[in-house]
């Protein structure tokens, strides 16, 4: 198992990992991002049994002892069931989470006291980064799901939103909507609810330059256009839903 870096902005770094088992034959990747800083954070601790490839790629970059905060975006295995890992690999970090996840996992799962994140809540990095958690309640999945923006660099840690397949570059300028369009016909990840195309929408305040995918290239452009497209698009299945629902009902 490689995990492969790139710097995918000034100071964030994406370590992704490729497993062609997964979806084949196109495969699956698994991305975490660090964040430097004078208190670095990392988004997304990986599974467990990749942690040991993962540390090995993040010591490439700083020592993991210098890791101070963990983040990720909802409560599963990929995003966070290396969590303990990486606690015991980095005395001095925290984990960081929302209201809800804090309260139903992380206050009970995690080896140490998380830092309960309110929507819309600021962690401070220093040497000019700061992460805004922002609170998704079940989307793209997860009661507790968030998303995690970095100010400095426009950077959205948007976790499962925009999920493809395939191992391409770390970096892309190309559409991304339509590939997670295709994942989400193929995978049927994400909880429908009607809230979804708003909330999706809602981040396209944000105005993000990058949207940085954990199952996907990181994409630089029009973050928002491609937010509100994949809103749309989350609106026509969730219409399509319902129609069918009363279509058998009548
Ligand atoms: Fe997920
Ligand atoms: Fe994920």
């Amino acid at each position: 198992m490689e995990t492969r870096i790139d710097e995918i902005a000034d100071g964030i770094y994406r370590l992704s990992t490729y497993v062609p088992d997964i979806a084949p034959p196109a495969g699956f990747t698994f991305n975490q991002f660090l964040v430097l800083g004078d208190e670095p954070l990392m988004f997304h601790t990986g599974l467990r049994r990749m942690f040991a490839s993962n540390c090995e790629a993040l010591a490439r970059i700083l020592p993991p002892a210098k890791l101070r905060w963990i983040a990720f975006g909802h409560f599963e295995s990929d995003e966070c069931g290396a969590m303990n890992e990486w606690l015991a690999a980095a005395p001095q970090a925290t984990p960081a989470h929302g209201q809800t996840g804090c309260m139903v996992s992380l206050e009970d799962f995690s080896t140490r006291a998380p830092r309960i994140l309110a929507d819309g809540e600021v962690i401070e990095l220093g040497g000019g980064k700061r992460v805004r958690f922002i609170d998704t309640p079940h989307t793209p999945h997860g009661w507790d799901a968030g998303v995690l923006f970095e100010e400095t660099t426009g950077t959205l840690m948007c976790g499962d939103l925009f999920t493809q397949l395939g191992d391409g570059p770390a970096l892309t300028a190309n559409d991304v909507v339509g590939p997670a369009i295709a994942a989400e016909d193929m995978f049927r990840y994400s909880s429908l609810n009607p809230a979804m195309g708003t909330t999706i929408r809602s981040l396209a305040c944000l105005a993000p330059r990058m949207l940085a995918l954990m199952h996907g290239p990181s994409f630089e452009g029009d973050g928002a256009s491609a937010l509100r497209a994949l809103a749309d698009d989350y609106d026509r299945r969730v219409s399509d839903e319902v129609a069918e629902m009363l279509r058998a009902a009548a």
